[in-house]
Formats: structure tokens, C-alpha cells, sequence
């Protein structure tokens, strides 16, 4: 029976066959991505230090506002009261100092942080903060560019609908940005319902060239 380690000699060329999320730093090595990735929406920071364990890569920066919403603004588990995201935002930085120089935290929205990072300069993006459709879809917007050619934008919970976790339209924006720009989504395989969506950068759309006549 092939195994995990099987599974992984197959992400230089393909993200199809990853089991869980926690393979993402294997295929992210496999790739030599090795320079700098984003995680926006940490929480107890325990996904990134899942990352930052098994990945070479120089630098991930961990981005969340650690802010409590209106439950109208936001309906999830995740939108807790200000001293608990307080608490939060302490643990994570106790989780992840041992990471030293490897690791940053950023306590501030991911528009905020998109605003700081240069166009296609990000080996990885790994988005897991507000999971309603439009909150997604301005996520995939403004992140997309960030990522370089060849790199890989990613998510968490490819999923649709109303959970007690709170209302998701992930697979939806997610499906639909990707199909509108030709590039295929594949998921982890075997972490249901809360699966990670994959895709691979493209390379820009070439401008067309000027003619002169
Ligand atoms: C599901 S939790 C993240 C879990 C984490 N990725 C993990 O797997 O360990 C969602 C997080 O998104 C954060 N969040 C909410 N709005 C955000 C925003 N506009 N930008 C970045 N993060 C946000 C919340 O504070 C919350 O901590």
C-alpha cells in the first residue's frame, strides 16, 4: 500500500496527491520553494508552526488582527471577544518564538498586510481567516499577485454552507475565481470536511505586444 512518503515524491510535479494540509511544507520543500510565505488567519499560531517545522523555507509571516467583529460583520468560531484574542495573539507568540528570525507576526488585517508585500515575491500563500464568500473572494483578489510564478496560493476549508464553525463559502469563491482565470483547484485528500484548496501560480498574462504599422 503506498504511503505518505510514497505520496510526496510526486509534489515536484503534481499537488493532486497531498493527504492533509500538514503536507504542505513537504511539497513546498519538494518544490524548493524556499523563500518567503504568509499565512493569513493564525489564531493559536498552530498552523504555522506546522509549517515552520517540517519547512525550509527562510521566512513566514503570520498575519491576523487577533480583533473582535459584530456578529453581523462576522459569523464564525473564530470571532471571539477581544480578551480572548488577546490570549490568543499571546500564545502564538510564545508558540513560535523558538522559531526566532524564521517567523513573523503581524497583528493587522490581510489587506493591511497586502499593502507591505511587493508583487510576486511569496513562495506561498495560505489563506484561513473569514470564510464567507465575499471575505474569500477579496482575499483571492488581493493576494493572487503576491505570489510568484510557480509558487502556490492555497486555503483552508473547501467547503460551502452553515456549520456551527459558522457560515462558509469557500469552495464557491474559490471555484469560481480559479475558473475564471483557467487555473485547475485541487484539494487535500483525506481531511474532510475541512479540506485545503491548491493551486500553482501561473505566469502573468504576457501584454500584447504594440504593432506598428
Ligand atoms: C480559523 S482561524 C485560523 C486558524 C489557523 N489558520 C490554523 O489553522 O491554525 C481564523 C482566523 O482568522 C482571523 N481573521 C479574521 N478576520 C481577518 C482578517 N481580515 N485578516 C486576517 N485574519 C483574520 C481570526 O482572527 C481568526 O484567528
Amino acid at each position: 500500500m503506498p504511503t505518505i512518503e510514497d505520496a510526496r515524491d510526486t509534489y515536484s510535479t503534481s499537488i493532486a496527491w497531498l493527504a492533509s494540509r500538514d503536507e504542505l511544507p513537504h511539497l513546498l520543500n519538494q518544490r524548493k520553494l524556499y523563500g518567503c510565505g504568509v499565512e493569513i488567519g493564525v489564531q493559536k499560531g498552530e498552523f504555522s508552526e506546522v509549517i515552520l517545522a517540517a519547512w525550509h523555507g527562510k521566512h513566514l509571516i503570520s498575519v491576523d488582527p487577533w480583533l473582535t467583529e459584530t456578529t453581523e460583520q462576522y459569523i464564525d468560531i473564530a470571532n471571539v471577544s477581544q480578551e480572548q484574542h488577546n490570549v490568543l495573539y499571546e500564545g502564538t507568540r510564545k508558540r513560535l518564538v523558538r522559531f526566532g528570525t524564521r517567523s513573523s507576526i503581524w497583528r493587522m488585517t490581510s489587506l493591511e498586510a497586502t499593502a507591505k508585500i511587493p508583487d510576486y515575491s511569496l513562495d506561498f500563500v495560505y489563506i484561513d481567516a473569514r470564510h464567507d464568500y465575499e471575505s474569500v473572494m477579496e482575499d483571492l483578489n488581493a493576494w493572487q499577485s503576491k505570489v510568484r510564478p510557480g509558487g502556490v496560493l492555497a486555503g483552508h476549508d473547501y467547503i460551502d454552507g452553515h456549520f456551527s464553525a459558522g457560515v462558509f463559502g469557500v469552495k464557491r469563491a474559490v471555484d469560481e475565481f480559479f475558473a475564471a482565470r483557467g487555473t485547475p483547484v485541487y484539494s487535500t485528500l483525506m481531511d474532510a470536511p475541512w479540506l485545503t484548496w491548491l493551486t500553482v501560480a501561473a505566469l502573468p498574462a504576457t501584454p500584447a505586444l504594440a504593432t506598428t504599422t
